[in-house]
């Protein structure tokens, strides 16, 4: 009879049990995640009490998701799986810009601005700052009319859609590239900002004893037909948590060369971006 005996048996049994999935990928998939969560239970020994303290995080991430936040797309940055998914599909074998993680506030259908245009709609404090860069494909040719969408946290250390004293998309706008591949907007210097810590995330953190800052960086999301959406980030060079990032965001090619401008008055960042060809595939918004 085919029941359970030992603890191992309970493996096999359920890998048993899906292994009849007509779909192959998810087969796959399935197995080995249930290999690798039966290892960690067994080598932790987990604890009846730890397994359902495991169970209320997973409750509590779901329950914390809304309108002005992602939970549980926060959780898998802060355990540095979003950052592993983002490197492992982006190995830009030919000069392709690396990827960063999407993190959890990005908006689709940010404003469509004029080339030169301010992203910064309200009243936002802090140093102006000049953005401009080429846009090109992986041979070198400037693409035209790839969109560079822009998003950012403003320098009080919240994204709009988390902060009631901003304008609605403030601090986010697409730009359409030129004829030459160029993009160019206005907005101001981004600040460091922690990580949301009002949630189970928060209570992870602390437990974990991280900071939960993230160093300054503005998202870029740039997409052209015929072409991988590249999803990155670039930091600013200056910043004390560069090597400290609670979600790994941090890599060397993604640290952006911020200029001071008029004695620390105003600033630029030149930042190329370079596209390699595939399919335009927009991620899902982790909030709407
Ligand atoms: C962000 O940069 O927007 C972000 C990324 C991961 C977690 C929290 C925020
Ligand atoms: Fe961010």
């Amino acid at each position: 009879m085919n029941i359970v005996t030992t603890p191992d048996s309970v493996l096999e049994m359920t890998l048993a049990a899906m292994s009849r999935t007509p779909d192959e990928r998810l087969r796959t998939v399935m197995a080995s995640l249930t290999r690798h969560l039966h290892a960690f239970v067994q080598e932790t020994r987990l604890t009846e009490e730890e397994f359902e303290h495991a169970l209320d995080f997973i409750v509590g991430i779901g329950q914390a998701t809304g309108d002005k936040k992602n939970e549980v797309v926060l959780a898998a940055d802060l355990l540095g799986v979003s950052t592993l998914v983002a490197l492992q599909n982006n190995q830009d074998p030919q000069g392709e810009s690396p990827a960063a993680l999407l993190g959890p506030f990005w908006r689709a259908n940010a404003p469509l601005c004029t080339p030169g245009e301010s992203i910064a709609r309200s009243t936002t404090p802090g140093v102006p700052l000049d953005v401009t860069g080429v846009v090109r494909d992986s041979a070198g040719r400037p693409v035209a009319g790839a969109i560079v969408d822009a998003w950012q946290a403003s320098p009080v250390g919240l994204y709009e859609n988390q902060d009631p004293a901003q304008q609605d998309m403030n601090l986010r706008g697409r730009f359409e590239t030129d004829a030459d591949g160029r993009f160019r907007f206005r907005t101001v210097r981004p600040a460091g900002y922690p990580v949301p810590v009002d949630g189970p995330c928060g209570v992870l953190l602390q437990a974990q004893q991280r900071h939960p800052n993230r160093p300054a960086h503005i998202h870029f999301m740039v997409s052209k037909p015929g072409h991988k959406v590249l999803i990155t980030q670039v930091f600013a060079d200056d910043d004390e948590n560069l090597e400290s990032d609670p979600v790994f965001g941090v890599t060397r090619r993604l640290i952006g060369r911020f200029q001071p401008q008029q004695g620390n008055a105003a600033a630029t960042l030149e930042h190329d971006f370079v596209l390699e060809p595939g399919e335009m595939k927009f991620p899902r918004p982790p909030i709407p």
